[in-house]
This record gives structure tokens, C-alpha cells and sequence, in this order.
């Protein structure tokens, strides 16, 4: 254990680590003149060094070329969010065709919601999870709401059968199955936002479709963060933000995936023209007749600015793989357990599952003495540099992320907490 503890430990392994030099395609933010443990990529991911060069290249040809900036090369407007089509689909395991950036998270759902959530009276109801992210719970339960039924009895939500908050996949099952017949939509995280629990999305997806449901996912905290096949899951649609583990920036356009096999669905939708066919669209005509995939789903014409820093980081994610930065976030946070596990196990109690496959890069911690101690503690680290983020009551959230954290900023956090332990028994 101490040696797990030491400093030459951790500057051996980040020496040896084949995607060391990763970290400095990244601003670390500072903190007293030396760079922050910055363990947020959950909450907000670091800016890659690469975006200011695309969103300048957006403002660069705004000024020299106006309107004509939808035309012409490099990288005109026009086709502009087509740019991001293919390794945004690599980053998540879809076809091209099966995935759009566009809008933002929450407003996705919603679009989402209007062509895949139609309740009958037999079959009215979502099952999703008890203490899901506040967003999703307003957006399901106003659609509830807007199509005339009742939270009460058709929004339900399932409450979490481990000790530490999490799921076992044998309650998922059995809720899937009591409410079978009644249920319209399952829609599930694919990382836990509070927990850090990752989910079976095609064991999910499957039960639920044996029951005639549709299963969407939101994946804002597994996009970027686990290995993703949306395509081969067999899932109907997800949604997702890029802000976190992909690093696009504060409110950042956000990613939707519908499923292939929806790609010319005839189900209702909310239309806008930048959804409407492609050679037709400026026929200006009011007919719609949507592009088939995802893109068919698109509203307006996209916010060029808001996409350009996406490009920047979409191109390192492809550069890397997800499987390489899968290996590298599982051996960041396993060394972040062993000290937890190995040296703070009277602070910090881990509520994120043990095994690799069941969680991503974050470990969700109960401190030891519940909010006024987990507030405290939480506010030591932050003065000492190292900043995770807080979670009410008692959870801090720490998330090494593999594009740019480190061996040596994980020890610094464990240190830091074993120095305020010292004095705060
Ligand atoms: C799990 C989850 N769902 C939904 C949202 C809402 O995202 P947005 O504000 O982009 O709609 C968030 C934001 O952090 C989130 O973490």
C-alpha cells in the first residue's frame, strides 16, 4: 500500500503510460500558480487546445466571407454538422446515418419523446429510474402530462435495490416484467449520474422490447466516458450532451441517436426545415418530408459556433480509439480505489460498483460523518487544488478522466484527503 502511495509510484506509472502526452493537448486550469487536479470531466470537461483554432476559423470566415461562408471550402456552413457525422458515430458505435449533433440534452429527449413515446390507454406508462437526473424526470413526466395521463400511475419509477443507491440487473428485469403489458417506454441512464453505475444497454433494450416498449437511453455520462455500440445494442434511441467526457464546451451541442430501423418510421414527429430531404429543402415548399435517419429530426440550421469546438474534440477521440482510453480510464480509476480501499476506507466509502464493467471513469465517495463532514472535506480539497464536485447529501464525485488526468493528480487527491483526516478525526 505505501508504495502505492508514493510519489515515485505514481510518476513511474504516468512515465510508462502510452497515452501520457494526451494531457498536454489540454489548458489545465491553475490554482495558486500550479495546475489544478481537475477531476470535473463528468460535470464539464477541460478545454482541448485545439478548439480555439475551429471556433476561430468560424468567426475568421464569418468576417471575410458573410453569407457565403455557407459555401464555400474549408468547412462551409452548409454541410457543416455533416462534419461531425462519422466520428461521432465512431465515438458511439452507430452508423453514420443513425446519429445527429444537434441542440441541446434535455430538448433532444423532448423531440425524442414526440415520436417514440405513444401511450394507449392500455399501454400508457414509462419506467425509469427513482432519483434519475431532475431534467429527465420533468421531460418524462410532462410528456405524461401532455398526453393526458397521469404521473401517478404512468410514471414509474423504480427504486434502487442495492445498499449503495445501484441496480441490480435482476430488479431491472423484474420491473420490466410486472409492468410489461402497461409500458409504453423504458428509458434508462447509461452511467448513473450520482452513482457512477454503468448499465447493460442491450440486456435492457431487449427486455424491454420483449415487452412491445420502446428503450431509450440518456447517455450524457457514458458518451466519451465507456465503450459504446448504440448500433449493435439494439436500442431505440439516446441522447446525450458533450460537455462532459467529450469536451466541447459549456453547453456544447448535444448528440442523438435513433436506430436504423426507425431511420423512415412514419410516427409523428416535431418538424423543422433543416429536417426536410436535403435536395428539396430549399424548394422552400410546405410539404415536409423528412431526411431519412437522424437527421430527420434536425430543426433549425445548427449553431456553426457551437459545433466548431466538437470537431476539435471528436478528432482526438478518434485519434486515440475508445477502447485505448477505455483501458487507460479503467487503470486510473482502479488505482483511485486501491488507495481509497487500501488507506482512507474510514473517510470515504465507495458507492460506485467494484467491478470495471459496471461503472465508468467517476467514483461516487460518502464521506464518512454525512453532509456537514462531506461538505467540509469537499471544501479542503477545493482549497488545496484539487476539485471534484459535490453531490447533495453527502457524495463527491471524482473522475479521472484518461484524455488528461493523471496517476499523480489521483494520488494528490488521496493525500489531500488523508492530510485532512489528520485533522478532522
Ligand atoms: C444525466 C443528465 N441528464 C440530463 C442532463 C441535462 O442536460 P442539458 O442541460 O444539456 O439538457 C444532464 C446535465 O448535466 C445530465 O447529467
Amino acid at each position: 500500500m505505501t508504495e502505492l502511495f508514493s510519489e515515485n509510484y505514481a510518476r513511474s506509472q504516468d512515465a510508462s503510460d502510452p497515452l501520457r502526452t494526451l494531457r498536454a493537448e489540454f489548458h489545465i486550469p491553475l490554482h495558486g500558480g500550479t495546475e489544478q487536479a481537475y477531476f470535473c470531466g463528468n460535470s464539464l470537461g477541460l478545454q482541448p487546445k485545439g478548439a480555439r483554432a475551429m471556433v476561430e476559423e468560424v468567426l475568421d470566415k464569418w468576417a471575410h466571407d458573410a453569407v457565403e461562408g455557407h459555401f464555400r471550402e474549408p468547412a462551409p456552413w452548409m454541410p457543416y454538422h455533416a462534419l461531425v457525422r462519422e466520428p461521432l458515430a465512431r465515438l458511439v458505435g452507430a452508423h453514420p446515418t443513425e446519429v445527429v449533433a444537434m441542440n441541446s440534452l434535455t430538448a433532444n429527449l423532448h423531440l425524442m419523446l414526440v415520436s417514440f413515446y405513444r401511450p394507449t390507454r392500455e399501454r400508457p406508462a414509462i419506467l425509469m429510474e427513482a432519483g434519475a437526473f431532475p431534467s429527465d424526470h420533468h421531460a418524462l413526466e410532462s410528456q405524461v402530462r401532455f398526453h393526458g395521463f397521469d404521473p401517478d400511475t404512468d410514471l414509474i419509477e423504480l427504486q434502487p435495490d442495492e445498499a449503495d443507491g445501484t441496480f441490480s440487473m435482476a430488479a431491472i428485469e423484474r420491473a420490466i416484467a410486472e409492468h410489461g403489458p402497461r409500458l409504453a417506454l423504458v428509458l434508462w441512464p447509461g452511467v448513473q449520474y450520482r452513482t457512477g453505475q454503468a448499465f447493460d444497454l442491450a440486456a435492457i433494450a431487449q427486455l424491454a422490447q420483449a415487452q412491445g416498449a420502446i428503450c431509450g437511453f440518456d447517455l450524457a455520462h457514458a458518451v466519451g466516458n465507456i465503450e459504446l455500440s448504440l448500433h449493435d445494442s439494439g436500442i431505440d434511441f439516446a441522447v446525450w450532451c458533450h460537455y462532459k467526457y467529450v469536451n466541447s464546451g459549456p453547453g456544447a451541442v448535444a448528440g442523438c441517436f435513433v436506430h436504423e430501423r426507425h431511420a423512415r418510421t412514419s410516427r409523428p414527429r416535431f418538424a423543422g426545415w433543416w429536417g426536410h430531404e436535403q435536395t428539396t429543402r430549399f424548394r422552400m415548399a410546405p410539404e415536409f418530408t423528412p431526411t431519412p435517419g437522424a437527421d430527420g429530426w434536425q430543426l433549425s440550421n445548427p449553431p456553426i459556433l457551437g459545433l466548431a469546438p466538437l470537431r476539435a474534440s471528436l478528432e482526438q477521440f478518434d485519434r486515440v480509439g475508445m477502447p485505448a482510453l477505455r483501458a487507460r480510464s479503467e487503470r486510473l480509476t482502479a488505482y483511485l480505489e486501491s488507495l481509497i480501499r487500501g488507506q482512507l476506507s474510514e473517510t470515504l466509502q465507495i458507492a460506485t460498483p467494484r467491478q470495471p464493467e459496471r461503472r465508468g471513469a467517476q467514483l461516487s465517495l460518502r464521506v464518512a460523518g454525512g453532509h456537514v463532514r462531506g461538505r467540509a472535506l469537499f471544501e479542503y480539497l477545493a482549497g488545496e487544488g484539487v476539485l471534484g464536485d459535490w453531490r447533495e447529501p453527502d457524495v463527491i464525485r471524482i473522475s479521472p478522466a484518461p484524455l488528461y488526468n493523471t496517476y499523480a493528480d489521483v494520488l494528490r487527491f488521496a493525500r489531500a484527503v488523508d492530510a485532512w483526516r489528520a485533522h478532522n478525526r
